[in-house]
């Protein structure tokens, strides 16, 4: 499939920005030349998955489409049981509902905001354990997805078992910039929650890229296929959260899956609720066949190398031309470290947004703000959470741009970085949500 791409001038895109409230989220497709918002559902389709689409079975229960999907999950994670729901966020809102309660703790590794949102929507906390290397952009230590176990020890002693429903490991950590984890951090994990006795559940959306960094870097593993490790991965977990907008290489879907049958019970209440019934849980048979053959893909060897390579590609163009981003490069994304970037914008003035919008003023390219805005107010005291990072996420479609598109990206950024230090001011807010604000948020220039 072949898309176009507008090309727009400086002040037609100064225009739209303005009626877009600073929002890049606001921006209609047409008024974007590249599009690095997300990697989450904008990949392309392969000629096995739309013909797959064209075989999808439709039935309201029992179609042959969940039970293809059914059996690739178990195949790929070794889990008995699974519910198709319509995205990440859903599997989230199904499985919590039946896990999380008021007052509970939820440690993990720097969760993504959807993750905490379902989180703190029910008056729960989420730890975030990540250890500490993952704050330097510049140390290249190659798992900074990885978790602090002495913090995840404390954060177990702390509080009482039944206070603490599951830890939660996401593979790769989007949030520190697309991180893995290492077979030896999960390990070491499950031995700990297992002498507490509390369950780990993995946020799986790029759990293929994940497994293809422990191949690349972890001793013991280069000679071990994507899907060895894949399995051997989740034989630690208890379950898993699946937005299959990523990994599983489709425009929409989710899931959840897990070994214990009470879990799987009581999650079919509620995935009856929000999502549909239990065999097709807010999706078409035609899309969860498109996504049993999307997993499979997602694990081939060669795809992960083009797939991970293309983001190494643009991560060592910005790094040529000076440009500070988090080093290793992610899976999916160049995170620029935005702080080092504009260090005359103060950070009450969302310096990474800032840049997002100076990126697309200069270029019409669209990134993302993970930064102030996205960490969202604390919950009790509503002040403003300051995290210590604050990222632009380039993150790369999957199967969809030539390494030239990332070529004019790299040399727009650098335009930007040419003029980053008569960049003084950024934006303040007129109007936010109480929770996940940066998806609606409206701001206005400081000066
Ligand atoms: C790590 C992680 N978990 C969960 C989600 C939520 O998934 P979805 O967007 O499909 O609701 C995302 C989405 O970007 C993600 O990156």
């Amino acid at each position: 499939m072949v898309e176009p791409i507008y090309l727009s001038t400086r002040s037609e895109r100064e225009k739209w920005i303005r009626e877009a409230d600073y929002n890049l989220f606001n921006l209609r497709s047409e008024q974007v030349y590249i599009d690095l918002l997300t990697d989450s559902g904008t990949g392309a389709m392969s000629d096995k998955q739309w013909a797959a689409i064209m075989t999808g079975d439709e039935s309201y229960a029992g179609s042959s489409s969940y039970y293809h999907l059914k059996e690739t999950i178990l195949t790929l994670f070794g889990f008995e049981y699974f519910l198709p729901t319509h995205q990440g966020r859903a599997a989230e809102n199904v499985l919590f509902s039946v896990l999380v309660k008021k007052g509970d703790f939820i440690p993990g590794n720097a969760h993504f905001d959807t993750t905490k949102g379902h989180i703190e929507f029910r008056h729960a906390t989420a730890v975030d354990c990540t250890i500490g290397e993952s704050g330097d952009t510049s140390n290249l230590h190659p798992f900074k997805g990885n978790l602090d176990l002495q913090l995840l020890r404390e954060t177990l002693g702390k509080h009482p078992k039944e206070n603490i429903p599951f830890i939660i490991i996401t593979v790769t950590c989007n949030s520190t910039g697309g991180q893995p984890v290492s077979m030896q951090n999960i390990r070491e994990v499950k031995e700990l929650a297992d002498q507490f006795g509390i369950p780990v559940l993995f946020d799986s959306a790029r759990f293929a890229e994940n497994a293809w960094f422990i191949s690349q870097r972890e001793p013991g593993y280069e000679n071990k296929t994507i899907r060895e490790i894949v399995r051997e991965m989740f034989s630690y977990a208890d379950g898993m959260t699946m937005s299959s907008k990523k990994d599983g290489i489709v425009n929409i879907g989710g899931f959840i899956a897990m070994r214990n049958k009470s879990w799987y019970d009581e999650s079919c209440t509620f995935n009856i609720m929000f999502e549909g019934f239990v065999t097709y849980g807010g999706m078409a048979g035609r899309d969860m066949n498109a996504l049993a053959v999307g997993l499979m893909e997602a694990t081939e060897p060669d795809y992960l190398a083009s797939r991970i390579g293309q983001v190494q590609y643009l991560g060592e163009m910005l790094s040529g031309y000076g440009i500070p981003v988090q080093k290793p490069y992610g899976g999916h994304a160049v995170f620029v470290d935005a702080k080092m970037f504009l260090p005359n914008v103060p950070q009450e003035e969302f310096i990474a947004q800032t840049l997002c919008i100076e990126l697309y003023l200069e270029a019409g390219i669209r990134s993302v703000e993970v930064g102030t805005l996205m960490a969202d107010r604390d919950p009790d005291t509503r002040e403003n959470r300051y995290p210590k990072l604050e990222f632009m996420r380039l993150a790369i479609p999957r199967r969809v741009y030539t390494n030239l598109h990332l070529e004019v990206v790299a040399v727009a950024l650098k335009n930007v970085f040419d003029r980053c230090d008569s960049i003084k001011t950024g934006y303040r807010i007129v109007s936010e949500a109480p929770i996940l604000r940066h998806f609606t948020v409206k701001l206005k220039p400081t000066r």
